[in-house]
Protein backbone atom coordinates (compact mmCIF):
# COMPACT_ATOMS: atom_id res chain seq x y z
CA UNK A 1 0.00 0.00 0.00
CA UNK A 2 1.41 3.83 -0.60
CA UNK A 3 1.63 6.26 1.42
CA UNK A 4 0.55 9.35 1.38
CA UNK A 5 1.35 12.18 4.12
CA UNK A 6 -0.07 15.77 4.62
CA UNK A 7 0.50 18.52 6.10
CA UNK A 8 -1.32 21.22 7.53
CA UNK A 9 -1.78 23.26 10.29
CA UNK A 10 -3.88 21.65 13.01
CA UNK A 11 -5.10 24.68 15.33
CA UNK A 12 -4.72 28.59 15.43
CA UNK A 13 -3.67 30.51 17.86
CA UNK A 14 -6.59 30.23 19.94
CA UNK A 15 -6.75 26.78 19.96
CA UNK A 16 -9.52 26.21 17.65
CA UNK A 17 -8.99 23.84 14.52
CA UNK A 18 -8.50 25.32 10.86
CA UNK A 19 -9.73 25.83 8.03
CA UNK A 20 -6.77 24.01 6.68
CA UNK A 21 -7.71 20.99 9.27
CA UNK A 22 -11.31 20.25 7.94
CA UNK A 23 -9.99 20.21 4.27
CA UNK A 24 -7.20 17.74 5.11
CA UNK A 25 -9.75 15.56 7.20
CA UNK A 26 -12.00 14.99 4.26
CA UNK A 27 -8.76 14.61 1.76
CA UNK A 28 -8.00 11.85 4.47
CA UNK A 29 -11.32 10.13 4.35
CA UNK A 30 -11.00 10.34 0.39
CA UNK A 31 -7.72 8.97 0.30
CA UNK A 32 -8.31 6.33 2.70
CA UNK A 33 -11.08 5.15 0.81
CA UNK A 34 -9.44 4.80 -2.08
CA UNK A 35 -6.46 2.32 -0.54
CA UNK A 36 -3.67 4.45 0.61
CA UNK A 37 -2.20 4.66 4.00
CA UNK A 38 -2.52 8.04 4.77
CA UNK A 39 -0.57 10.09 7.84
CA UNK A 40 -2.96 12.37 9.33
CA UNK A 41 -0.98 13.62 12.29
CA UNK A 42 -4.31 14.50 13.95
CA UNK A 43 -5.57 10.74 13.89
CA UNK A 44 -2.02 8.89 13.32
CA UNK A 45 -0.21 10.10 16.38
CA UNK A 46 -2.79 8.96 18.70
CA UNK A 47 -2.81 6.02 17.05
CA UNK A 48 0.45 5.25 17.35
CA UNK A 49 0.85 5.54 20.89
CA UNK A 50 4.23 6.80 20.58
CA UNK A 51 5.45 10.20 22.45
CA UNK A 52 8.07 10.93 20.55
CA UNK A 53 6.37 13.19 18.00
CA UNK A 54 9.82 14.40 15.97
CA UNK A 55 10.74 10.72 15.47
CA UNK A 56 7.46 9.65 14.09
CA UNK A 57 7.03 13.06 11.96
CA UNK A 58 10.36 11.33 10.33
CA UNK A 59 9.67 8.17 9.98
CA UNK A 60 6.39 9.11 8.40
CA UNK A 61 8.14 11.19 5.85
CA UNK A 62 10.82 8.60 5.05
CA UNK A 63 8.07 6.36 4.16
CA UNK A 64 6.05 8.79 2.28
CA UNK A 65 5.71 8.41 -1.56
CA UNK A 66 3.69 11.25 -1.39
CA UNK A 67 3.42 14.45 0.31
CA UNK A 68 0.58 16.94 0.19
CA UNK A 69 0.56 20.28 1.41
CA UNK A 70 -2.79 21.67 2.72
CA UNK A 71 -3.17 25.12 3.62
CA UNK A 72 -5.11 27.98 3.90
CA UNK A 73 -3.19 30.98 3.84
CA UNK A 74 0.92 31.67 3.61
CA UNK A 75 1.15 31.90 7.52
CA UNK A 76 -0.12 28.45 8.38
CA UNK A 77 1.79 27.34 5.43
CA UNK A 78 5.28 28.72 7.06
CA UNK A 79 4.14 28.16 10.56
CA UNK A 80 6.46 25.88 12.45
CA UNK A 81 5.90 22.16 12.19
CA UNK A 82 4.19 22.63 8.79
CA UNK A 83 7.41 24.30 7.42
CA UNK A 84 9.65 21.58 8.96
CA UNK A 85 7.51 18.93 7.33
CA UNK A 86 7.02 19.54 3.25
CA UNK A 87 10.19 21.59 3.11
CA UNK A 88 11.60 18.57 4.10
CA UNK A 89 10.81 16.71 1.37
CA UNK A 90 10.53 19.19 -1.45
CA UNK A 91 14.48 19.30 -0.36
CA UNK A 92 14.77 15.83 -0.73
CA UNK A 93 12.54 15.68 -4.02
CA UNK A 94 14.11 18.20 -5.49
CA UNK A 95 18.14 16.46 -4.51
CA UNK A 96 16.60 13.36 -5.95
CA UNK A 97 16.96 11.60 -2.59
CA UNK A 98 13.67 10.57 -3.12
CA UNK A 99 11.43 10.18 -5.91
CA UNK A 100 7.91 11.38 -4.21
CA UNK A 101 5.58 13.08 -5.11
CA UNK A 102 5.14 17.45 -3.90
CA UNK A 103 2.14 18.39 -4.06
CA UNK A 104 0.23 21.45 -2.58
CA UNK A 105 -3.57 21.78 -2.28
CA UNK A 106 -4.14 25.25 -1.39
CA UNK A 107 -6.90 27.75 -1.10
CA UNK A 108 -6.03 31.73 -2.96
CA UNK A 109 -4.16 32.63 -5.30
CA UNK A 110 -0.92 30.58 -5.62
CA UNK A 111 1.38 33.67 -6.03
CA UNK A 112 0.72 34.50 -2.37
CA UNK A 113 2.54 31.25 -1.19
CA UNK A 114 6.13 30.98 -1.33
CA UNK A 115 8.38 30.03 -4.76
CA UNK A 116 8.58 26.38 -3.85
CA UNK A 117 5.10 26.35 -4.20
CA UNK A 118 4.59 28.52 -6.87
CA UNK A 119 6.92 26.51 -9.06
CA UNK A 120 5.15 23.05 -8.34
CA UNK A 121 1.48 21.77 -9.08
CA UNK A 122 -0.77 23.08 -6.90
CA UNK A 123 -4.62 22.48 -6.69
CA UNK A 124 -7.25 25.09 -5.36
CA UNK A 125 -9.62 24.72 -3.00
CA UNK A 126 -11.86 25.97 -5.30
CA UNK A 127 -11.98 23.10 -7.94
CA UNK A 128 -15.12 21.04 -7.21
CA UNK A 129 -13.23 18.10 -8.21
CA UNK A 130 -10.07 18.81 -6.38
CA UNK A 131 -10.00 15.58 -4.71
CA UNK A 132 -10.13 13.47 -7.42
CA UNK A 133 -7.79 15.46 -9.35
CA UNK A 134 -5.46 15.13 -6.38
CA UNK A 135 -6.31 11.60 -6.77
CA UNK A 136 -5.46 11.51 -10.64
CA UNK A 137 -1.94 12.86 -9.84
CA UNK A 138 -1.03 10.58 -7.05
CA UNK A 139 -2.21 7.71 -9.44
CA UNK A 140 -0.51 8.84 -12.40
CA UNK A 141 2.66 9.43 -10.66
CA UNK A 142 2.60 5.85 -9.27
CA UNK A 143 1.89 4.38 -12.15
CA UNK A 144 -2.01 3.29 -11.10
CA UNK A 145 -3.36 3.05 -14.52
CA UNK A 146 -6.86 1.45 -13.25
CA UNK A 147 -7.41 3.66 -10.81
CA UNK A 148 -6.68 6.36 -13.55
CA UNK A 149 -9.62 4.86 -15.91
CA UNK A 150 -11.84 4.96 -12.65
CA UNK A 151 -11.27 8.28 -12.29
CA UNK A 152 -12.09 9.58 -15.87
CA UNK A 153 -15.09 7.07 -15.76
CA UNK A 154 -16.14 8.78 -12.82
CA UNK A 155 -15.68 12.60 -14.55
CA UNK A 156 -17.39 10.98 -17.55
CA UNK A 157 -19.85 10.09 -15.48
CA UNK A 158 -20.83 13.50 -13.59
CA UNK A 159 -21.03 15.01 -17.06
CA UNK A 160 -23.29 12.74 -17.78
CA UNK A 161 -25.85 13.46 -14.71
CA UNK A 162 -26.97 11.36 -11.84
CA UNK A 163 -27.51 7.24 -12.54
CA UNK A 164 -30.99 7.71 -10.87
CA UNK A 165 -33.33 4.85 -12.01
CA UNK A 166 -37.10 5.06 -11.99
CA UNK A 167 -37.00 1.13 -12.09
CA UNK A 168 -34.35 0.77 -9.36
CA UNK A 169 -35.61 -0.48 -5.37
CA UNK A 170 -38.91 1.16 -4.21
CA UNK A 171 -38.74 4.40 -6.42
CA UNK A 172 -42.11 4.62 -7.43
CA UNK A 173 -43.20 4.40 -4.19
CA UNK A 174 -40.80 6.44 -2.36
CA UNK A 175 -42.03 9.29 -4.67
CA UNK A 176 -45.52 8.83 -2.91
CA UNK A 177 -44.08 9.19 0.09
CA UNK A 178 -41.80 12.26 -1.13
CA UNK A 179 -45.08 13.49 -2.69
CA UNK A 180 -47.01 13.31 0.19
CA UNK A 181 -44.44 15.06 2.64
CA UNK A 182 -43.36 18.35 0.69
CA UNK A 183 -46.05 19.24 -1.85
CA UNK A 184 -47.99 20.97 -0.05
CA UNK A 185 -45.90 23.99 -0.09
CA UNK A 186 -45.77 23.40 -4.12
CA UNK A 187 -49.36 23.43 -3.97
CA UNK A 188 -50.08 26.91 -2.00
CA UNK A 189 -47.49 28.89 -4.19
CA UNK A 190 -48.95 27.33 -7.64
CA UNK A 191 -52.49 27.13 -6.47
CA UNK A 192 -52.14 30.49 -6.03
CA UNK A 193 -49.96 31.69 -9.72
CA UNK A 194 -52.91 29.75 -11.87
CA UNK A 195 -55.94 31.00 -9.92
CA UNK A 196 -54.03 34.25 -10.97
CA UNK A 197 -53.82 33.50 -14.53
CA UNK A 198 -54.71 36.82 -16.65
CA UNK A 199 -55.60 33.79 -19.68
CA UNK A 200 -56.55 30.34 -20.63
CA UNK A 201 -54.93 27.90 -21.31
CA UNK A 202 -52.38 28.43 -18.97
CA UNK A 203 -48.97 26.74 -20.29
CA UNK A 204 -47.17 23.89 -17.96
CA UNK A 205 -43.73 22.54 -18.47
CA UNK A 206 -43.11 19.65 -15.76
CA UNK A 207 -39.35 18.88 -15.80
CA UNK A 208 -38.56 15.36 -14.72
CA UNK A 209 -42.27 14.81 -14.37
CA UNK A 210 -41.64 10.60 -13.91
CA UNK A 211 -45.02 8.64 -13.60
CA UNK A 212 -47.03 11.64 -13.12
CA UNK A 213 -48.30 11.63 -9.43
CA UNK A 214 -47.21 14.93 -8.58
CA UNK A 215 -48.56 16.85 -11.56
CA UNK A 216 -51.95 14.98 -10.96
CA UNK A 217 -52.17 16.23 -7.21
CA UNK A 218 -50.78 19.40 -7.76
CA UNK A 219 -52.29 20.05 -11.47
CA UNK A 220 -55.29 18.39 -11.94
CA UNK A 221 -57.92 20.40 -10.41
CA UNK A 222 -57.12 22.65 -12.73
CA UNK A 223 -58.12 20.67 -15.75
CA UNK A 224 -59.84 22.71 -17.76
CA UNK A 225 -57.90 25.71 -17.86
CA UNK A 226 -54.42 24.60 -18.25
CA UNK A 227 -52.35 22.55 -20.81
CA UNK A 228 -49.73 20.36 -18.54
CA UNK A 229 -46.75 18.88 -20.95
CA UNK A 230 -44.56 16.41 -19.23
CA UNK A 231 -40.95 15.62 -19.80
CA UNK A 232 -39.00 12.78 -18.36
CA UNK A 233 -36.21 11.01 -19.67
CA UNK A 234 -37.14 7.45 -19.20
CA UNK A 235 -39.63 6.23 -21.48
CA UNK A 236 -41.26 4.33 -18.22
CA UNK A 237 -41.95 7.12 -17.17
CA UNK A 238 -43.36 8.84 -19.76
CA UNK A 239 -45.63 5.80 -20.58
CA UNK A 240 -46.52 5.58 -17.14
CA UNK A 241 -47.59 9.22 -17.58
CA UNK A 242 -49.97 8.65 -20.55
CA UNK A 243 -51.57 5.67 -18.49
CA UNK A 244 -52.24 8.12 -15.73
CA UNK A 245 -53.87 10.86 -17.71
CA UNK A 246 -55.49 8.67 -20.05
CA UNK A 247 -59.17 10.30 -19.96
CA UNK A 248 -57.43 13.75 -19.53
CA UNK A 249 -56.94 15.95 -22.65
CA UNK A 250 -55.08 18.32 -21.64
CA UNK A 251 -51.86 16.76 -20.04
CA UNK A 252 -49.13 15.19 -22.56
CA UNK A 253 -45.73 13.44 -22.14
CA UNK A 254 -42.86 13.80 -24.39
CA UNK A 255 -39.51 11.53 -23.82
CA UNK A 256 -37.02 13.88 -23.52
CA UNK A 257 -33.05 13.77 -21.68
CA UNK A 258 -31.78 17.56 -20.49
CA UNK A 259 -28.53 16.46 -20.42
CA UNK A 260 -28.35 15.45 -24.07
CA UNK A 261 -26.99 18.39 -26.39
CA UNK A 262 -30.31 19.31 -28.63
CA UNK A 263 -33.26 19.24 -26.18
CA UNK A 264 -34.14 22.35 -26.72
CA UNK A 265 -34.68 21.85 -30.35
CA UNK A 266 -36.86 18.64 -29.42
CA UNK A 267 -38.86 20.45 -27.00
CA UNK A 268 -39.71 23.38 -29.32
CA UNK A 269 -40.85 20.97 -31.84
CA UNK A 270 -42.67 18.74 -28.97
CA UNK A 271 -44.34 22.01 -27.88
CA UNK A 272 -45.39 22.77 -31.99
CA UNK A 273 -47.33 19.48 -32.25
CA UNK A 274 -49.08 19.34 -29.41
CA UNK A 275 -49.70 23.65 -29.80
CA UNK A 276 -48.58 25.17 -27.32
CA UNK A 277 -46.52 28.63 -27.86
CA UNK A 278 -44.46 29.36 -24.55
CA UNK A 279 -44.77 28.01 -20.69
CA UNK A 280 -46.76 30.48 -18.62
CA UNK A 281 -45.17 27.99 -15.38
CA UNK A 282 -41.96 25.89 -15.75
CA UNK A 283 -42.21 23.38 -13.07
CA UNK A 284 -39.14 21.49 -11.74
CA UNK A 285 -39.36 19.40 -8.63
CA UNK A 286 -36.63 17.41 -7.56
CA UNK A 287 -35.45 16.79 -10.74
CA UNK A 288 -32.67 19.32 -11.60
CA UNK A 289 -30.20 18.18 -9.00
CA UNK A 290 -30.06 15.40 -11.09
CA UNK A 291 -28.77 16.92 -14.21
CA UNK A 292 -25.00 17.26 -14.89
CA UNK A 293 -25.87 21.22 -15.69
CA UNK A 294 -28.26 22.42 -13.74
CA UNK A 295 -27.40 25.99 -14.10
CA UNK A 296 -26.98 25.35 -17.84
CA UNK A 297 -30.63 24.11 -17.99
CA UNK A 298 -32.13 26.92 -15.99
CA UNK A 299 -30.86 28.76 -18.04
CA UNK A 300 -32.16 27.54 -20.61
CA UNK A 301 -35.67 26.54 -19.80
CA UNK A 302 -35.74 30.59 -19.34
CA UNK A 303 -36.49 31.29 -23.38
CA UNK A 304 -39.16 28.72 -23.37
CA UNK A 305 -41.06 30.81 -20.47
CA UNK A 306 -43.35 34.02 -21.40
CA UNK A 307 -42.69 37.22 -20.68
CA UNK A 308 -42.86 37.41 -16.82
CA UNK A 309 -43.71 33.68 -17.01
CA UNK A 310 -42.85 31.78 -13.59
CA UNK A 311 -39.92 28.88 -12.86
CA UNK A 312 -40.68 27.13 -9.34
CA UNK A 313 -37.93 25.07 -8.47
CA UNK A 314 -37.85 22.25 -5.21
CA UNK A 315 -34.67 20.50 -4.66
CA UNK A 316 -32.67 19.89 -1.53
CA UNK A 317 -29.76 20.04 0.66
CA UNK A 318 -28.11 17.34 2.77
CA UNK A 319 -26.69 20.35 4.75
CA UNK A 320 -30.17 21.22 6.03
CA UNK A 321 -31.23 17.69 8.20
CA UNK A 322 -30.13 17.25 11.92
CA UNK A 323 -30.83 14.52 13.95
CA UNK A 324 -30.32 13.87 17.97
CA UNK A 325 -28.98 12.50 19.42
CA UNK A 326 -26.72 10.50 16.83
CA UNK A 327 -23.78 9.65 18.94
CA UNK A 328 -21.77 8.36 16.18
CA UNK A 329 -22.28 11.30 13.81
CA UNK A 330 -24.50 8.37 11.45
CA UNK A 331 -26.12 11.20 9.90
CA UNK A 332 -22.60 12.49 8.86
CA UNK A 333 -20.82 9.53 7.85
CA UNK A 334 -24.22 8.84 5.48
CA UNK A 335 -23.40 12.14 3.83
CA UNK A 336 -20.09 12.35 3.81
CA UNK A 337 -20.44 8.90 2.29
CA UNK A 338 -22.99 9.91 -0.12
CA UNK A 339 -21.60 13.50 -1.12
CA UNK A 340 -18.70 10.94 -2.39
CA UNK A 341 -20.89 8.08 -3.99
CA UNK A 342 -20.48 8.09 -8.14
CA UNK A 343 -23.66 8.46 -10.01
CA UNK A 344 -25.59 10.64 -7.38
CA UNK A 345 -27.37 13.38 -7.48
CA UNK A 346 -25.92 16.72 -6.54
CA UNK A 347 -26.46 16.37 -2.51
CA UNK A 348 -26.02 20.27 -2.41
CA UNK A 349 -28.21 21.57 -4.73
CA UNK A 350 -30.27 23.46 -1.86
CA UNK A 351 -27.56 26.25 -1.96
CA UNK A 352 -27.18 27.18 -5.32
CA UNK A 353 -30.23 27.37 -6.59
CA UNK A 354 -30.25 31.33 -5.70
CA UNK A 355 -26.95 32.28 -7.97
CA UNK A 356 -28.07 29.59 -10.47
CA UNK A 357 -31.39 32.08 -11.23
CA UNK A 358 -29.72 34.99 -10.48
CA UNK A 359 -27.34 34.07 -12.96
CA UNK A 360 -29.75 33.04 -15.44
CA UNK A 361 -31.33 36.34 -15.68
CA UNK A 362 -34.38 35.61 -13.61
CA UNK A 363 -36.19 38.37 -11.59
CA UNK A 364 -38.17 38.34 -8.03
CA UNK A 365 -36.37 35.53 -6.99
CA UNK A 366 -37.76 34.26 -3.61
CA UNK A 367 -35.79 31.07 -1.97
CA UNK A 368 -37.77 29.38 1.05
CA UNK A 369 -36.67 26.42 3.39
CA UNK A 370 -39.73 24.59 5.05
CA UNK A 371 -38.79 22.02 7.80
CA UNK A 372 -40.24 18.44 8.10
CA UNK A 373 -39.51 16.91 11.05
CA UNK A 374 -40.45 13.94 13.58
CA UNK A 375 -41.86 15.95 16.76
CA UNK A 376 -45.23 14.79 17.13
CA UNK A 377 -45.47 12.41 14.34
CA UNK A 378 -46.57 8.52 14.99
CA UNK A 379 -44.29 5.38 14.13
CA UNK A 380 -45.51 5.02 10.65
CA UNK A 381 -45.46 8.95 9.94
CA UNK A 382 -41.37 8.56 11.26
CA UNK A 383 -41.05 5.66 8.99
CA UNK A 384 -42.54 7.47 5.74
CA UNK A 385 -39.64 10.20 6.70
CA UNK A 386 -36.92 7.88 7.15
CA UNK A 387 -37.66 6.43 3.85
CA UNK A 388 -37.66 9.22 1.89
CA UNK A 389 -34.33 10.86 3.81
CA UNK A 390 -32.14 7.81 3.83
CA UNK A 391 -34.34 4.52 2.27
CA UNK A 392 -32.87 4.64 -1.07
CA UNK A 393 -28.71 5.53 -0.70
CA UNK A 394 -27.75 2.82 -0.79
CA UNK A 395 -29.15 1.87 -4.32
CA UNK A 396 -26.49 4.16 -5.51
CA UNK A 397 -23.85 1.97 -4.07
CA UNK A 398 -25.21 -0.95 -5.04
CA UNK A 399 -24.83 -0.10 -8.66
CA UNK A 400 -21.44 0.51 -7.99
CA UNK A 401 -20.97 -2.72 -7.00
CA UNK A 402 -22.34 -4.25 -9.74
CA UNK A 403 -20.57 -1.62 -12.42
CA UNK A 404 -16.80 -2.78 -10.88
CA UNK A 405 -17.82 -6.73 -10.99
CA UNK A 406 -19.44 -6.20 -14.80
CA UNK A 407 -15.88 -4.08 -15.50
CA UNK A 408 -13.91 -7.13 -13.20
CA UNK A 409 -11.72 -4.20 -11.63
CA UNK A 410 -10.56 -6.19 -8.64
CA UNK A 411 -9.55 -3.40 -6.25
CA UNK A 412 -12.21 -0.96 -6.77
CA UNK A 413 -14.89 -4.22 -5.99
CA UNK A 414 -13.62 -4.44 -3.18
CA UNK A 415 -13.48 -0.86 -1.98
CA UNK A 416 -17.17 -0.39 -3.67
CA UNK A 417 -18.49 -3.65 -1.65
CA UNK A 418 -17.33 -2.25 1.14
CA UNK A 419 -18.29 1.48 0.94
CA UNK A 420 -21.44 -0.50 0.10
CA UNK A 421 -21.60 -2.50 3.70
CA UNK A 422 -21.14 0.80 5.50
CA UNK A 423 -23.74 2.62 4.29
CA UNK A 424 -26.30 -0.23 4.20
CA UNK A 425 -25.17 -0.76 8.15
CA UNK A 426 -25.52 3.36 9.38
CA UNK A 427 -28.59 3.52 7.60
CA UNK A 428 -30.06 0.39 9.23
CA UNK A 429 -29.03 1.97 12.48
CA UNK A 430 -30.67 5.18 11.53
CA UNK A 431 -33.36 3.36 10.84
CA UNK A 432 -33.64 2.30 14.18
CA UNK A 433 -33.00 5.59 15.49
CA UNK A 434 -36.54 6.42 14.05
CA UNK A 435 -38.43 3.74 15.96
CA UNK A 436 -37.64 5.43 19.19
CA UNK A 437 -40.49 8.41 19.84
CA UNK A 438 -37.91 10.24 21.75
CA UNK A 439 -35.11 10.88 18.83
CA UNK A 440 -35.50 13.68 16.62
CA UNK A 441 -35.19 14.45 12.78
CA UNK A 442 -35.59 17.26 10.97
CA UNK A 443 -34.90 18.10 7.35
CA UNK A 444 -35.99 21.60 5.31
CA UNK A 445 -36.74 21.06 1.50
CA UNK A 446 -35.75 23.98 -0.55
CA UNK A 447 -38.56 25.65 -2.78
CA UNK A 448 -37.35 28.61 -5.27
CA UNK A 449 -40.10 30.81 -7.18
CA UNK A 450 -38.61 34.14 -10.09
CA UNK A 451 -40.11 35.03 -12.87
CA UNK A 452 -38.48 35.79 -16.49
C1 LIG B 1 -36.82 12.32 -7.93
S1 LIG B 1 -37.70 12.22 -9.40
C2 LIG B 1 -38.90 13.50 -9.19
C3 LIG B 1 -40.18 13.23 -9.89
C4 LIG B 1 -41.27 14.28 -9.71
N1 LIG B 1 -40.93 15.53 -10.34
C5 LIG B 1 -41.55 14.49 -8.25
O1 LIG B 1 -41.12 15.48 -7.69
O2 LIG B 1 -42.19 13.61 -7.68
C6 LIG B 1 -36.60 12.91 -10.58
C7 LIG B 1 -37.09 12.78 -12.00
O3 LIG B 1 -36.25 13.56 -12.85
C8 LIG B 1 -35.99 12.80 -14.00
N2 LIG B 1 -34.72 13.23 -14.60
C9 LIG B 1 -33.50 13.15 -14.06
N3 LIG B 1 -32.57 13.59 -14.93
C10 LIG B 1 -33.25 13.97 -16.04
C11 LIG B 1 -32.84 14.50 -17.29
N4 LIG B 1 -31.56 14.69 -17.58
N5 LIG B 1 -33.78 14.79 -18.20
C12 LIG B 1 -35.10 14.56 -17.93
N6 LIG B 1 -35.54 14.04 -16.77
C13 LIG B 1 -34.62 13.75 -15.83
C14 LIG B 1 -35.93 11.37 -13.50
O4 LIG B 1 -36.08 10.43 -14.53
C15 LIG B 1 -37.04 11.35 -12.49
O5 LIG B 1 -38.25 10.95 -13.04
Amino acid sequence: MKNIFLSFKHHDDFGELTSDYYRAARLYDFLTEHQFNVFFSAKSVVASGDSDYTALINKALDQADVLILVASCYNNCTSCWVKYEWQNYFQEVMSGKTHGLFLSYIDGNVNDYPREIRSREAVSWSDPNAEETILEMICNHLGKKEEIQQISDKTTRRAKGSSYGYEIGDEKNRLKVQARLESRYDDSILSEIISKRRKDPFYILDVGCSSGFLTEVLFKKFEENIRVLGVDKFRECIDDFRTRFSDCDHFYAHQLDLDRPGWEDELHIAMDKIGIPHFDLVFCSMSLHHMADSAAVIKALRDFLCDDGHIYVRTNDDGLKMAYPDPNDLLGTIIRMSEKTDGISDRFHGRKIFSELYNAGYKNISIQHHSVDTAGKTEEERKLIFENVFSWRENYFRQQVYEMTKANKTDSLISSMKAYERIVDAVKKVEKYFKDPTFYFCFFITTAIAQK
